[in-house]
């Protein structure tokens, strides 16, 4: 099977639905070999694991890069906790994402979108391609989070390049070797940006996420300026690219089939449901890892303690066994009772709600504005990771 899937090879990040097909039908527990790691495929095994945090841990971290957290050189973040720790800690942290708190910003994403749009016409009128991913898709969540996490609109400017550093963090696997010189500044300015916040909001507690987390206590402790930076780090690097990536394959998607495309331009009523099947097809987030805490069956093949697991939601997503047999189709429409884009179990998406929504905001205005809006997919370039899909640029088309 090494010859259908490489998560290293260009050709499997273009198109890896041919390989996950093979290993969901031919190898559901599939052994690689370096780096060496097990892979699940099928949805019903991924949706067991993800709800197992006591045999499948993530404290080991996300990756199959032996010794993440060491690389990272942070304090092991919510997502790489596990229960008791992490129970606590997500009980704290979702103060911060009530659906109160994330509706309060419709208005202004949907002010920002309008922006974006605006700024989109006037670069096709003075002749340049717009760029569907940079110029509108991405910029959307950084303002998002910046909101989120209070960032001040003097230092936003400053903001957006320290999220690019992440970003490219992240789709490395966060090694942070990766990194070039500027990134690592950038980190490390974002780093110093957010302690200084998190020294005000202990003096001075407002309204925000931040002070909220400065006065939290888990097990009768506070969480130190550590852990709220992990905190602060791990919603940059998980909440942007992944929201920029579900809105460009969207339009992408649509762009694929012009009577769906009419369809949720008439009727936008469809698109949260829509949302659900974008993100099934063409999920941000194709994989992550676990590490097994005891020797674990399945489907006949014995993975043993301390092997790191990788659950291939980008192959679950697409699963006949769940989906039926059009599971590899667009259909609006389709009802969609559970799915993996956002993971399952103790660490589902905390910001799901949040990227719903500035999803739906986007498609609203973008759809309304410019219907027969599309892509260049000759001209666009593809983000390579073996963990995350999208894009690193997308021209668009219909637009001006
Ligand atoms: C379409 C957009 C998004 C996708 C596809 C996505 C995907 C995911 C996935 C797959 C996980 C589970 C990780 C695991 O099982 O180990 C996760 C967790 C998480 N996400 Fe998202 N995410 C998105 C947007 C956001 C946003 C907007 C935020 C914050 C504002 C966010 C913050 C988090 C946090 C903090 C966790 C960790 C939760 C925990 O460990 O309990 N995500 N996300």
């Amino acid at each position: 099977m090494a010859d259908v899937y490489d998560p290293f090879d260009p050709a499997f990040q273009a198109d890896p639905y041919p390989a996950y097909r093979r290993l969901r039908d031919e190898e559901p527990v599939h052994r690689h070999e370096d780096p060496p790691f097990w892979a699940l495929s099928r949805f019903e095994d991924i949706w067991a694991a993800t709800r197992d945090a006591e045999t499948f841990s993530s404290a080991q971290g996300l990756t199959f890069y032996p010794d993440e957290i060491g690389t990272l050189g942070l304090a092991p973040t919510i997502v790489m906790l596990d229960p008791p720790r992490h129970t606590a800690l997500r009980r704290l942290v979702s103060h911060g994402f009530t659906p109160r708190r994330t509706a309060a910003l419709e208005d202004r994403l949907r002010e920002f979108v309008r922006e974006s749009i605006a700024a989109m016409e006037r670069k096709a009128a003075d002749g340049e391609t717009p760029d569907l991913h940079r110029d509108f898709a991405s910029p959307l969540p950084t303002f998002a989070l910046a909101h989120l996490l209070g960032v001040p609109d003097e230092v936003r400017e400053r903001f957006d390049p320290w999220v690019s550093a992440l970003t490219t963090l992240q789709d490395d696997g966060l090694d942070l070797r990766s990194l070039t010189d500027g990134a690592v500044e950038a980190v490390a300015e974002m780093f110093a940006h957010f302690t200084e916040v998190i020294e005000r909001r202990r003096a001075e507690p407002s309204d925000d996420l931040i002070s909220a987390l400065t006065v939290a206590e888990v097990d009768g402790e506070r969480l130190t300026d550590w852990d709220i930076l992990g905190f602060c780090f791990v919603i940059v690097a998980g909440g942007n690219d992944t929201t920029g990536n579900l809105i460009s394959h969207a339009v992408a998607l649509l762009d694929g089939d012009h009577a769906q495309r009419e369809r949720l331009a008439g009727d936008p009523s469809l698109i949260p449901n829509a949302l659900l099947e974008f993100l099934r097809l063409e999920g941000s987030v194709q994989a992550l890892g676990r590490t097994t805490t005891r020797p674990v069956t399945i489907h006949g093949t014995e993975i043993p303690e301390g092997q790191k697991v990788m659950m291939l939601f980008g192959a679950a997503n697409r699963d006949e066994r769940e989906f039926g047999p059009s599971a590899d189709e667009l259909d609006i429409t389709r009802e969609i009772p559970r799915h993996l884009g956002f993971s399952s179990g103790v660490h589902f998406c905390i910001g799901s709600h949040l990227a719903k929504l500035q999803a739906r905001v986007a498609l609203e205005e973008l759809l309304s504005a410019y219907p027969h809006v599309g892509v260049d997919l000759e001209n666009a370039e593809r983000i390579s990771s073996p963990f995350s899909r999208g894009w690193k640029s997308l021209p668009a088309t219909g637009i001006g």
